[in-house]
Parts: structure tokens; C-alpha cells; sequence
């Protein structure tokens, strides 16, 4: 990134657009999605979660960028400058609110990967899956070592954070995704050579029609906005950092792409095993922590692709946890006039008090519901299901009814002739003005009850 008019910009277009994959790549993809897909019938939550992505979510992504580059500002900001006078803004404060709530979730299971990385280099991971199961249970009752861990990863975060996010971030997701990428895909081998694999396929990819109800359409939507970093600002924020030239339409579907990709390759990848190791598919959130150390112990050259595993997905959390972050600081700094290292101190002493309590939520807060959810489980469903879905339909409806379409247009174009790419722009458009905000409503309702 370099500064121009004091504001950090982006320095090339593949830049760009891997910072915005790092952000939406993360533990969304690999720990989330298998879980989700897990508890809500696999192939039909499959269906749904692909499905808004293309209706919902390149349309929203498209709308975020578009916002963030037109106005060059933080999110409240961006809403008062293209709409003055009215009370938009407010968005961005939601946006603010859900994604403080994620950063504390987010940080306790990044923290997880820290302890694993650092029990399977030192060979302390047990090499069987009925010993795994109780030793991540112990690991995440025991309070200590989970509270330790969630407030380290907060604590590199502001490290890297506060020295500017120019230096680190753009490089370390160069090199990191293609990594990551490569990993996948040797996993994904060695487990469809796994005895569940036909299984694990089947329930991942034949869907089951029955299955799809009004949780099944929430827990989808809620996950394609969480894993494509949507609905809070996040994206915006980004857009606004990028350089003029870069084609908004064209990153928005190579985001969605890569990020769908590596998804789809966790499924691949934990469901053989899940058959093939006796786990439960329901399992929750702890659901990718006990199956795949049974995979890698299992694999030929075991003892180095745990490490070297844990330590890429350790990675892909903080170019995730940095974007999120970057929401309030670009808020605080640019609004409240805060220093950066203020800001940075605010928003991530917000997240150690948070985070703590949800670190505790496995331990000796597990008793303790708010809505019969622990807090983990309450910040996760309140920011995932609620905020993020609310947060999009408000873009779209921003984008698709007030925003100048002038403008929208100008931004998302890269060609303003007639030809196939204006007519991809109508659909976008089309889809930001009237499936996405009946859509989301819909299922909103319907999730409340009241349809
Ligand atoms: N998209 C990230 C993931 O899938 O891990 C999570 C995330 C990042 C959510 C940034 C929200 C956000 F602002």
C-alpha cells in the first residue's frame, strides 16, 4: 500500500485483490463451513450456501467495493458523504458492532490453532481419535490455556496492526494463499482415498431436499456473508483502499471463486474422514479440531503437515482477524480522530475483554446462556445470522435504490458500452434492488417467525 492525499492505497491490482481473498479466506472456510454443513444436513446446506453466494453475495461484494472506492472513506463515513442529510450512517455503526462481536469469537478458535500448532510440533497430539476427542474437550474446559491463546493472537494482531497494515499484510497473502491452496489440495487426496470417502461425498454433495428448512436458509445465508467477510463493512473498508484501475466486478467474482473453492475443498477434505473415523457430522464447532489431526497423523510424513497445516490456517485467521479489525480502526482514526495506535489499542482491548468470556464459554462459563446460547455461540449466531444478513440487506438496498446509479455504474464498469459485461452489470444491479433485500427479508422473517 502507499498514502496518497493521507490515505492508504493499495499498490498493485493483485494486491488488492489478495488482500481481499485473505480476508474472506479463514477459519470461515475451513472451521466454519464443515460445521455448518454438519449440523444442517450437508449437501442441502451445500445447495443453499452456493446458491447465496451467487444471488447474494457477488451482488453485495459487487456494492461494497463499489461504495468503499467511490467514496474513499470508512464505512459511516462512505454512507454520509453518498447520502448527506439522512441517516444511513447508521449502518456503519452496526457494522462496527458485528464485527468487534466476530473478532472476539474468531480469536479463540484462531487460538486454537496456535495450541495445535504447538502441541503437534512438539509431537503431543494423540494419535487416535478417541484420545483426540478428550483431549480437545480437556484442552477447552481447561480455561487457562484457551484464555492464554485467544489473548496471544490478539495481542500479534496489535503488533501488526499498529505498525500500519502497508508493511505485512499484502506480502504475507501473496505468499500464503497459493500455500494454502497447494496444502488443500494433497489433503483432499489423501482423503478421498480414505474407506468413508464415498459417504463423506455423498453427504456433502447429494443433497436432501427434506432437510432444507427455515434454519437451514438462515444458517446458509449467515455463512456465505461470514465467509466472504460481507454485511459489516469489511469489504467496503478494502474497496475503499483500492487503486482506480482495478476492475470492481472482475475481484468481486475471483473473491467469491477462490474463497467458494477453499470451502468446498475443506468439505472434501473433513467429511471422507468424519465416516471414515466414527466422528459425528454434528459435532459443532469443535467438529475440524478433532478430525483433522486424526488425518494428519494418518498421512504418510505425519509429524510435518500438522505444523505446517495449523501454522497456514493460523495465517489465513490473522489476514482475516486484520481485516475486521481494520473496520473500527478506520472508524476510530478517521472519525474520532484517534492515532492509529490508539485506535488499534481501543479496538483490540475491546476484543480481550470480549474474547475472554468467549474462551470461557467451553470452561467454567458453560453454564452460563444468554438465550439458552453460551456467549461464543451467542456472538456467533447474533453477528453471523442477524447483523451480517441485516447489514447486506441495507447495502443492497443502498446500492440498489439510493445510491447515484451514475456513479454504481462508473465504479463497477469496466467497459460502459453495451456487450456481455453491461448486461452482467444490469443483473447485479437487478439483483442488488430486488432479490437481494426480498430475499433477506424473507428469511429473516421467516427465521423470527413471522411468516
Ligand atoms: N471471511 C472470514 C472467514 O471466512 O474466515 C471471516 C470474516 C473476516 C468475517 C472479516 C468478517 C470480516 F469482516
Amino acid at each position: 500500500m502507499t498514502s496518497q492525499n493521507n490515505r492508504a492505497q493499495f499498490v498493485t491490482r493483485m494486491g488488492a485483490i489478495a488482500t481481499a481473498v485473505g480476508s474472506a479466506v479463514g477459519l470461515g472456510n475451513i472451521w466454519r463451513f464443515p460445521y455448518e454443513a454438519g449440523t444442517h444436513g450437508g449437501g442441502a446446506f451445500m445447495l443453499c450456501y452456493i446458491f447465496f453466494i451467487i444471488i447474494l453475495g457477488i451482488p453485495v461484494l459487487c456494492a461494497e467495493f463499489a461504495i468503499g472506492r467511490a467514496t474513499r472513506a470508512n464505512e459511516i463515513k462512505a454512507f454520509e458523504k453518498l447520502a448527506p442529510k439522512t441517516k444511513w450512517y447508521f449502518a456503519g455503526y452496526i457494522g462496527v458492532l458485528a464485527s468487534i462481536l466476530i473478532l472476539s469469537f474468531y480469536s479463540v478458535v484462531a487460538g486454537w490453532t496456535m495450541e495445535f500448532f504447538l502441541s503437534s510440533l512438539i509431537g503431543s497430539l494423540p494419535a487416535d481419535t478417541a484420545h483426540l476427542h478428550s483431549h480437545f474437550d480437556s484442552f477447552i474446559s481447561g480455561d487457562t490455556r484457551p484464555l492464554i491463546w485467544t489473548l496471544v493472537f490478539l495481542a500479534v494482531n496489535f503488533i501488526v496492526l499498529s505498525r500500519g497494515v502497508e508493511k505485512g499484510i499484502e506480502k504475507v497473502s501473496n505468499i500464503m494463499m497459493p500455500m494454502m491452496f497447494v496444502l488443500l489440495i494433497v489433503f483432499c487426496f489423501n482423503s478421498l482415498l480414505l474407506p468413508g470417502a464415498s459417504e463423506g461425498l455423498a453427504f456433502l454433495f447429494r443433497p436432501d431436499f427434506s432437510m432444507i428448512d427455515s434454519r437451514t436458509l438462515l444458517s446458509a445465508m449467515g455463512q456465505a456473508f461470514f465467509s466472504l467477510s460481507l454485511g459489516l463493512g469489511c469489504m467496503l473498508t478494502y474497496g475503499s483502499y483500492f487503486p482506480d484501475k482495478t476492475k470492481l466486478g472482475r475481484s468481486a467474482a475471483t473473491t467469491a471463486l477462490l474463497d467458494t473453492t477453499v470451502a468446498i475443498l475443506a468439505g472434501i477434505i473433513i467429511f471422507p474422514a468424519v465416516f471414515a473415523y466414527g466422528i459425528s457430522p454434528q459435532a459443532g464447532p469443535t467438529l475440524v479440531f478433532e478430525t483433522l489431526p486424526a488425518i494428519f497423523i494418518n498421512m504418510p510424513g505425519g509429524i510435518v503437515w500438522a505444523p505446517l497445516f495449523f501454522f497456514l490456517l493460523f495465517l489465513a485467521s490473522i489476514t482475516s482477524t486484520i481485516s475486521m479489525s481494520e473496520i473500527s480502526i478506520a472508524w476510530l482514526t478517521e472519525e474520532l480522530k484517534l492515532s492509529r495506535k490508539k485506535a488499534t489499542s481501543v479496538t483490540i482491548a475491546t476484543a480481550m475483554v470480549l474474547g475472554s468470556l468467549c474462551a470461557l464459554s467451553f470452561g467454567s462459563l458453560s453454564g452460563f446462556k444468554i438465550a439458552g446460547l453460551t456467549v461464543f455461540d451467542l456472538f456467533d449466531y447474533l453477528s453471523s445470522n442477524i447483523l451480517l444478513p441485516v447489514g447486506g440487506m441495507l447495502v443492497s438496498i443502498f446500492a440498489g435504490w439510493v445510491m447515484d446509479r451514475k456513479l454504481l455504474r462508473r465504479q463497477l464498469s469496466s467497459d460502459s458500452g453495451g456487450g456481455k459485461k453491461a448486461r452482467m452489470l444490469g443483473l447485479v444491479i437487478f439483483l442488488l434492488k430486488w432479490v437481494a433485500p426480498i430475499a433477506i427479508g424473507l428469511i429473516l422473517l421467516d427465521s423470527v417467525g413471522v411468516i
